[in-house]
């Protein structure tokens, strides 16, 4: 493949972006960002009383292995710190350097096909309603042994989605270029399939 060669993938939380991410980074052998984690380190550090905009400016690959990066309170502290603008500048070129980096560059995120990289050559948008979203969210809480509610994870997917999309900044939204999969009445191996399909058509 072409390098630097950038496949963006953006929608809501629990969409499925992160497993079609990882599909696609494997199949055509690129390299693979999740953006959301570096919202969640930040989060993370915010929670032990950190000033976001510090905690930003002086992230560390370390802070990427905190194990509790995963839990529900930090994926809304997260989504908190990601509607600060000063936040959102210390993490942009880091990510625009993985974009171009050569041998190619999958980034998953909110704002990567509009903001981080606008020239990728691939944009896709994932997809699925708040209820199955909630419900993957759920199912994979309970294996995870989280002692939590169905209603409990649909209020904060949504309350997240309601965040993630308002924001001034940089909000959740499909690129104008962008290839939109819904993967609410898909197997994990058909969107994968579908994403895989799409990036090939861009390739030719
Ligand atoms: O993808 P995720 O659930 O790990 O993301 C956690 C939060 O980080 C999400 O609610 C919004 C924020 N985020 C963002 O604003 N921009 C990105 N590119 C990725 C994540």
């Amino acid at each position: 493949m072409m390098s630097p060669f950038t496949v963006a993938i953006d929608g809501p939380a629990a969409a499925g972006k992160g497993t079609i991410s990882k599909a696609v980074a494997a199949h055509f052998d690129l390299a693979h960002l999740d953006t959301g984690l570096l919202y969640r380190a930040v989060g993370a550090r915010m929670l032990q009383g950190e000033d976001p905009i510090a905690a930003a400016e002086s992230l560390m690959a370390a802070d990427l292995e905190n194990p509790d990066l995963r839990t529900a309170a930090v994926a809304q502290s997260a989504s908190k710190v990601a509607v600060i603008p000063e936040v959102r500048a210390a993490l942009l070129d880091f990510q625009r350097a993985f974009a171009r980096r050569s041998g190619g560059a999958v980034l998953d995120g909110r704002d990567i096909g509009t903001v981080i990289c606008p020239q990728a050559e691939v944009k896709l948008f994932v997809t699925a309603s708040p209820v199955v979203r909630a419900q993957r969210r759920f199912a994979e809480l309970e294996e995870r042994g989280f002692d939590t509610d169905f209603d409990t994870v649909l209020a904060d997917v949504k309350s997240r989605d309601d965040r993630d999309m308002t924001r001034a900044d940089a909000p959740l939204r499909p690129a104008e270029d962008a290839v939109t999969i819904d993967t609410s009445e898909l197997s994990i191996g058909e969107a994968v399939a579908q994403a895989i399909a799409a990036v090939t058509a861009r390739c030719d």
